[in-house]
């Protein structure tokens, strides 16, 4: 399952695209508000320098021609660039459309199984289940998730990637891949989360603590590092 970043923040993505596992970044509106007076199209273009894959970047309109018209201006602006679309009547209209133009999509705001369908119908190249939301009103948000891969897995010419958004936990990530999904998209948070472990961070102590009392004349890992190139010469 790849992973991608679900913010506009530009620090938290620098900082995060820096450990080498992102493949893409999700925005929406409610993300790009938080990022007081920043430009959309310099945010988006900032994006797509600092990560390469595909970027997300969320149309306003809800009227066909207004989401085509958005669509296409985005879709110029980076070839990394994906058209985030709501799943509506009028979305799905131009997922269709901007499907025949070679304009990628990702179909979002996706609640049940027969609205993925829907999307991945009309040649979204990626359709946003949200976990959390559903979750939040005591759904199951990951079992849309499981249905989902099902139903997409029986019919080859179903292209769509189900990226699950949405994410509110680290176990959600766990379960997100097993259900077998092709992305989650994460907040940073979260990610930060699913790092960390407290054996890990322990285990890391004892070690560093055995080592250094081991002998104070090896402790500074130069030294180890000189000892052992030494010994390295010794052996021949
Ligand atoms: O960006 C799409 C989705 O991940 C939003 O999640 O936390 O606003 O429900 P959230």
């Amino acid at each position: 399952m790849k992973i991608f970043l679900d913010t506009a923040n530009l620090d938290e993505i620098r900082e995060i695209a820096a450990w080498g596992i992102l493949s893409g970044v999700t925005t929406n509106p409610s993300l790009l508000a938080k990022e007081q007076g920043a430009d959309f199209r310099e945010t988006i273009a900032e994006i797509c320098r600092l990560v390469n894959g595909p970027v997300s970047a969320e149309v306003i309109a809800t009227d066909v021609p207004g989401v085509l018209a958005e669509a296409r201006e985005y879709a110029a602006w980076h070839p990394n660039v994906v058209v985030k679309i709501p799943l509506t009547p009028n979305g799905i209209s131009a997922v269709s459309i901007l499907a025949r133009e070679g304009i990628k999509t990702n179909v979002t705001l996706c609640f049940s199984a027969n609205q993925a369908l829907l999307a991945a119908l009309a040649g979204a190249t990626f359709v946003s289940p949200f976990v959390g939301r559903l979750d939040d009103i005591s759904e199951d948000g990951m079992a849309l998730i499981r249905d989902i891969v099902k139903i997409f897995r029986n019919y080859a010419y179903i292209k769509t990637h189900v990226l699950a958004a949405s994410i509110r936990h680290p176990r959600h990530l766990v379960e997100a891949a097993l259900a077998g999904a092709d992305v989650a998209t994460v907040p940073t948070a979260v990610l930060k989360q699913a790092i960390k472990h407290p054996l890990t961070d322990a285990g890391l102590e004892k070690f560093l603590s055995d080592w250094n009392k081991r002998s104070t004349n090896h402790a500074n890992p130069r030294e180890r590092l000189e000892n052992s190139r030494g010994f390295a010469k010794i052996r021949g």
